[in-house]
């Protein structure tokens, strides 16, 4: 992860926010280089999912065919939509704090564990037994990084008891006894963190000239509920029936507790949504096709498929709400981790914002046209991505280190469809019209997408920098290219070198972004 960040700062990927005040924690910018990537992220979702979707045809997984339509909501809204969608009671996550140190935890990512000796047979903790705690995952994270905070403390103990094993102590922080005998991380003494407490992940602000509780409201959390908000609406006016979707991408904001994993977890992030109303008795079968289809938009844009996991939640982690909801999950360096969610979420948003608002969002169906027309409540299917986290996961994925000839290079094998830059060309030399050459080809090319041009370094040295940046296609005019007018095009993953005419380069790349 380390190699991936630094190249991302280098190459103008990803800045910390502010970073010339010391940055804001949770916070990224987008370089130069990352904002193409992440745009180009946005736009594969936007037009497979939405705009270029064909409403005309019969899906092969899907019962039948369907509409797509987009919306754009605002981020400030009503703020009874987070009373009706259960946000500002409910979207909390459980934190604690340490007196002495100031720092916040979040109590499910604090791991307690006690030592006890290597040969005793039972997990018991006695009251001569020192409890640490320790950022990490019950019973997932390793040992060595459960001890690292307390390494000098734990060896002592050890010297002190022999060898020792550690055992983790789920639920240890509910309880005032043991929170008293445990060490934070950093802490001098025991029992310096607080009870956990509910923490609402809800950013607050005040609409108005008047800062009381009459005009607080909040930014968004997530961008469904402005979907939601406008179901009527759009069923009013956009002659869409059932089924249909309406894809929503834009800003969310958390203030989460720990942000952390370079941008996986961040505190203002974009999200690319879909709420897809389907009638009752299909649910099922359209949480299926978007389960699947989901999963292989990321194989499709290159994703390794070894490293993409489908992770249907059991019965018992699914939200009250929800019929079903799977998660496509991604291998990180950090961990595997989740890139975004699709859940069954019957009709759980339109009744709670029927009943808060008053309005009727009851659908009229005339499905069948000689029977009583019925009106219902549609379930709805929400495949709900992180438009920052798949940026994310394809750059590790991209991320290649190999060797050619002798010389190692850094390469983003990025799909061709998400690379910032799709082309660079380079004249072999400053002189011999080979310059006046190559502009005319990278203007042709720059007007179409993405291009770049570079005359300085030797020419091994502008193809790693492009390799670095991701550009799948070289382009080099040399003294050939003066008699008979041909080009050698370079591959970024293969580099393998192939001689075009020069003016068959625009049609050639055009082809290849497409395929
Ligand atoms: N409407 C449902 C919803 O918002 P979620 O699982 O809370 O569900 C959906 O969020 C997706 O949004 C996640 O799978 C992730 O990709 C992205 N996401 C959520 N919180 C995030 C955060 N703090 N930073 C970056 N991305 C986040």
């Amino acid at each position: 992860m380390d190699k991936l960040v630094s190249l991302a700062k280098r190459r103008g990927f990803i800045f910390p926010s502010s970073e010339i005040y010391g940055g804001l924690s949770g916070c990224w910018d987008y370089g130069p280089l990352g904002v193409e990537l992440k745009r180009n992220v946005k736009d594969a979702w936007w037009q497979d999912m939405v705009s270029r979707h064909d409403e005309t045809m019969a899906v092969d997984e899907g019962p039948s065919a369907y509409s797509m339509v987009g919306l754009d909501s605002s981020i400030l809204m009503n703020p009874r939509i987070w009373q009706a969608s259960g946000h500002v009671d409910g979207f909390s996550d459980p934190m604690v704090d340490c007196r002495e140190t100031r720092n916040r935890y979040r109590a499910d990512q604090l791991v307690v564990f006690g030592l006890v000796k290597e040969d005793e047979a039972d997990n018991s903790i006695d009251d001569t037994t020192i409890l640490f705690a320790a950022p990490g995952e019950l019973g997932a994270t390793p040992e060595k990084e459960l001890i690292a905070p307390h390494q000098k403390r734990v060896s002592r103990a050890s010297k002190a008891l022999g060898n020792v094993r550690v055992v983790q102590i789920p639920g240890a922080l509910s309880d005032a006894d043991l929170r008293a005998k445990t060490f934070a991380p950093g802490a001098s003494k025991p029992g310096t963190l607080t009870e956990p407490r509910a923490f609402n992940l809800m950013f607050e602000t005040h609409v108005g000239a008047l800062k009381d509780s009459s005009s607080t409201a909040y930014l968004r959390p997530e961008t469904a509920q402005g979907i939601f908000a406008n179901f009527k609406n759009v069923c009013d006016t956009a002659r869409v029936r059932l089924p249909f979707g309406i894809g929503q991408l834009g800003k969310a904001f958390r203030n989460e507790i720990n942000p952390r994993n370079f941008t996986f977890r961040s505190r203002e992030f974009e999200q690319m949504e879909i709420e897809f109303f389907c009638r009752p008795e299909e649910a099922g079968m359209w949480y299926k096709y978007w389960r699947d289809r989901r999963y292989n938009w990321y194989v499709g844009l290159g994703i390794d498929r070894a490293k993409l996991h489908l992770r249907e939640h059991d019965t018992d982690e699914l939200a009250h709400y929800a019929a079903s909801c799977a998660d496509v999950e991604y291998e990180f360096p950090f961990g595997v981790s989740e890139l975004e969610g699709i859940a069954n979420r019957t009709d759980f948003d339109l009744r709670q914002h029927m009943e808060h608002s008053g309005k009727d969002l009851r659908y009229l169906d005339d499905l069948e046209p000689d029977k009583e027309k019925r009106r219902f409540l549609p379930h709805v299917i929400e495949p709900s991505a992180g438009a920052d986290r798949a940026t994310l996961a394809f750059l590790c994925d991209a991320y290649t280190e190999d060797t050619i000839g002798n010389e190692t290079r850094t390469v983003l094998m990025l799909h061709p469809r998400l690379a910032p830059i799709k082309a660079a060309v380079f004249p072999l030399v400053k002189k011999d019209g080979m310059p006046e050459k190559a502009l005319t080809i990278y203007r042709e090319l720059r007007s179409q997408f993405p291009t770049s041009y570079d005359e300085k370094g030797a020419i091994g040295r502008r193809y790693r920098r492009q390799d670095e940046a991701g550009t799948p296609f070289c382009i080099t005019i040399d003294g050939d290219t003066m008699t008979n007018d041909t080009v050698t095009l370079r591959e970024r993953d293969t580099c393998e070198q192939i001689r075009l005419p020069a003016d068959g380069v625009l049609a050639y790349i055009t082809e290849r972004l497409n395929e």
